[in-house]
């Protein structure tokens, strides 16, 4: 009786513990990228912006490239390539017209988050970036799609796989 209740005290305190290990460094879980393994960045909608920019149709959207401090470093000082720890993120909204003002355009529904984060050594097959596409808050892109991103980001290797620039 008293080894059952002593077994049952170490299996209870070890439990926490293993599920903790496994979920710290067990395979990638649903929350985060096919194939790259990444995740939503937290408080990323307080970073700082770094320009804002328009798709046309069909995906007609308004965007916005925001960066964490090590992405605004780099940028500030015009460094390049983007140190491990950068991490880009674009927001896309619907356009919406305003409903007080007819020509001004304003953000509607919220679409996509697109990530990349920097990790020379994890991402080198893919220029140093790990890549990630988010809707309402959930990885929704398969394998295939998620093969995209690089080779049409690698046209502007000269700057690091990076499109956009610093807004004036
Ligand atoms: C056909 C080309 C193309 C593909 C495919 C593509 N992107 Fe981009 N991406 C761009 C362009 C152009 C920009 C510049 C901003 C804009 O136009 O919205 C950009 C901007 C970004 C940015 C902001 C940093 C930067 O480089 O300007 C992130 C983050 C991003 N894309 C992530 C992704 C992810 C994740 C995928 C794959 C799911 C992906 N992109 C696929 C062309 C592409």
């Amino acid at each position: 009786m008293v080894l059952a209740a002593l077994l049952l005290v170490v299996l209870l305190t070890c439990v926490p513990y293993l599920v903790s290990i496994a979920l710290a460094e067990g395979p990638a879980t649903a929350d985060a990228s096919p194939i790259f393994g990444v995740t939503i960045p937290a408080g990323y909608k307080q970073w700082e912006l770094i320009a804002p920019a328009e798709e046309a149709a069909p995906l007609d959207e308004l965007r916005a490239v925001v960066g964490n401090q090590v992405a605004i470093d780099a940028y500030q000082a015009g460094k390049l390539p983007f140190p491990d720890g950068t991490i880009l993120v674009k927001r896309a909204w619907k356009r919406k017209q305003s409903p007080e003002f007819a020509s001004a355009t304003i953000p509607g529904a919220a679409t996509t988050v697109q990530v990349m984060v920097k990790d020379s050594r994890r991402y080198a097959s893919t220029g140093g970036w790990g890549f990630a596409h988010f809707q309402d808050g959930k990885p929704s892109a398969d394998e295939t799609f998620m093969k995209t991103c690089f080779p049409c980001h690698n046209q502007v290797k000269a700057r690091d796989l990076v499109f956009t620039l610093y807004a004036p």
